[in-house]
């Protein structure tokens, strides 16, 4: 039958396509958590709080934003900064529509990146 023939034909070259691209994905260094909160960061929150945090952009000026690295933002526990991010804190919109439980925990993850770097 033609069509086994075909199959015959064509899986193999699927399995080899399959294997080099877990291969590659495999080898290349996995970004951690704060590094992947960071791409997401720089997409969604940076209009606001600046690609450091800080809030020195014209809309984060305008808003009063705080900086995420300061004790005030720092004190608060993970799970008060989850929330944050996905329900909003006026007049910040809640990201919890748009991302998902694991982009947050990135998130939070990074905002502790940049508490570590304030203290020095
Ligand atoms: C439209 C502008 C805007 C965007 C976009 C935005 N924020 Fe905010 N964010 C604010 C403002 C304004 C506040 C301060 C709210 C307040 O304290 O009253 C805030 C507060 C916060 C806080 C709490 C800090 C505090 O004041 O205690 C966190 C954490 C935070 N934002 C994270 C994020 C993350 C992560 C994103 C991206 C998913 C994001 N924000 C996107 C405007 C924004």
């Amino acid at each position: 039958m033609r069509f086994s023939k075909l199959l015959r034909n064509v899986i193999p070259g699927l399995i080899v396509g399959l294997a080099v691209v877990v291969g590659v994905s495999l080898a290349s260094p996995r970004p951690s958590e704060a590094s992947k909160g960071q791409e997401t960061f720089k997409g969604k929150c940076a209009s606001c709080h600046g690609p450091d945090g800080k809030g020195q952009t014209a809309m984060g000026k305008m808003m009063k934003v705080k900086d995420l690295g300061s004790a005030e933002v720092q004190k608060q526990t993970d799970k008060e900064l989850s929330d944050i991010i996905s329900k909003g804190k006026s007049p910040m919109p809640g990201f919890g529509s748009q991302l998902k439980k694991a982009q947050i925990d990135e998130l939070v993850a990074y905002v502790r990146e940049l508490g570590k770097k304030e203290k020095k």
